[in-house]
């Protein structure tokens, strides 16, 4: 007959789906009662009312009923109280490396700030897949969506869970592999964001800070579009980040471009690199049609002299997988759009990455 010592074994392979941790580690298995073939088991979760209670009791009955003479599990809920909450937190917050101040992740995790210097370039869509990319590879993957103007990433990503709240600290969703986080969470979706100066400096700064990651090998960052106050304060809030600019084929979008990889450098970014959007759309045919001018990546890629990362076609599809909260580098990863941006992640994860802050070298612009 199996011990109790056995259960609570068999239950460290139980791991809470968004805090990445077993409950047995995280002290969340509050009683175990064994009765014949008959197993109780109480797990004390962070809110009442988790919407991943399902996966707990999946989990739970693939760890015990393969044990000898266990006929029947019984698992119950009960919420943490605050001492319990408490000791989370800490435990959460231990073994990640500060440093403040700003975003809490580890030094080992790579953030990457997706940035453009203006609007509707493709910079969130391109952010979701390129999280959804990472994810493929194999990467532990989350996503920050930092546009305080127009954060869409939970919609693209069809999130619709909000965040936990432990104490201070805040849990980021998951959508599969993908740890999901967005300032937009945080905003009335009625009101323009009226932050200004010091004061969203210091939101922005609380905000990064209490996100709990946990073990993260890649951060994908969508930042607000522009080189204005905003992306400034969050750049100084993401230290060691590196900054992938967007841009579109058009010759005339490069300026603005080169006005945000100049910023991610004044906010000690380093420049990995520029990518092209909607360099051309594909026909079935498998012929080409430049929909929006050429050139455009490669004359930003010159001007910054940071490499141009990937070209990314134009596919209508990819739009409309994202209003349906679907990457469409997961629902259809062959299309040549899905191939192109996981070898854009490839790209990425090829550039060595530098802890360092520096090789910048002058740009030909000055003005920001
Ligand atoms: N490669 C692509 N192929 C087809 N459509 C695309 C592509 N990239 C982006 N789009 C579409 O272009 C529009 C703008 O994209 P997106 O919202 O990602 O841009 P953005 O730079 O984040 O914009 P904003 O400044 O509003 O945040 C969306 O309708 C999106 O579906
Ligand atoms: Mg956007």
């Amino acid at each position: 007959m199996t011990s109790r010592d056995e259960i609570l074994h068999a239950l460290e392979g139980v791991i809470d789906p968004e805090l990445g941790r077993s409950v047995v580690e995280l002290d969340m298995v509050r009683d175990v009662v064994l009765d014949g073939g008959r197993v109780g088991v109480t797990i004390a979760l962070t809110v009442p009312g988790c919407p991943l209670r399902a996966s707990f009791q999946e989990q739970v009955d693939r760890a015990l009923l393969p044990l000898e003479g266990v006929e029947e599990i019984a698992l119950s809920f009960d919420v943490m109280t605050p001492d319990e909450k408490a000791a989370l937190t800490t435990k959460l917050r231990g073994g990640v490396a500060e440093r403040t101040p700003g975003i809490a992740v580890d030094t080992k995790t790579r953030v990457l700030a997706v940035a453009s210097g203006k609007g509707g370039v493709g910079k969130s869509s391109l952010t979701a897949n390129l999280a959804a990319a990472f994810s493929r590879l194999g990467h532990r993957t989350g996503v920050l969506d930092a546009d305080v103007y127009g954060y869409s990433i939970p919609h693209m990503l069809g999130i619709h869970q909000r965040p936990i709240a432990v104490d201070e600290m805040i849990v980021p969703p998951v959508r599969g592999d993908l740890k999901v986080m967005s300032i937009g969470f945080f905003l009335d979706e009625n009101t323009p964001v009226m932050w200004r100066g010091p004061m969203l400096h210091r939101a922005l700064e609380q905000f990064l800070s209490d996100v709990h990651w946990g073990e993260l090998d890649t951060l994908v960052v969508d930042m607000p579009p522009g080189t204005g106050d905003v992306a400034i304060s969050l750049g100084q809030l993401l230290p060691r980040a590196e900054a992938v600019v967007v841009t579109t084929p058009h010759a005339a979008a490069q300026q603005v471009a080169v006005r945000a990889a100049q910023m991610a450098r004044k906010t000690n970014m380093r420049l990995l690199g520029v990518v092209e959007n909607m360099s051309w759309l594909e026909r079935e045919d498998g012929t080409r049609e430049e929909l929006f001018g050429s050139g455009g990546g490669e004359a930003l890629s010159r001007e910054v002299e940071a490499p141009l990362l990937g070209r990314i076609p134009f596919d209508p599809r990819l739009g409309s997988y994202s209003d349906r909260g679907e990457p469409i580098v997961d629902v259809e990863p062959e299309a040549p759009v899905s191939r192109a941006l996981v070898a854009l992640a490839e790209a990425i994860a090829a550039t060595k990455r530098e802890q360092g802050i520096g090789i910048v070298k002058p740009l030909p612009l000055v003005s920001a």
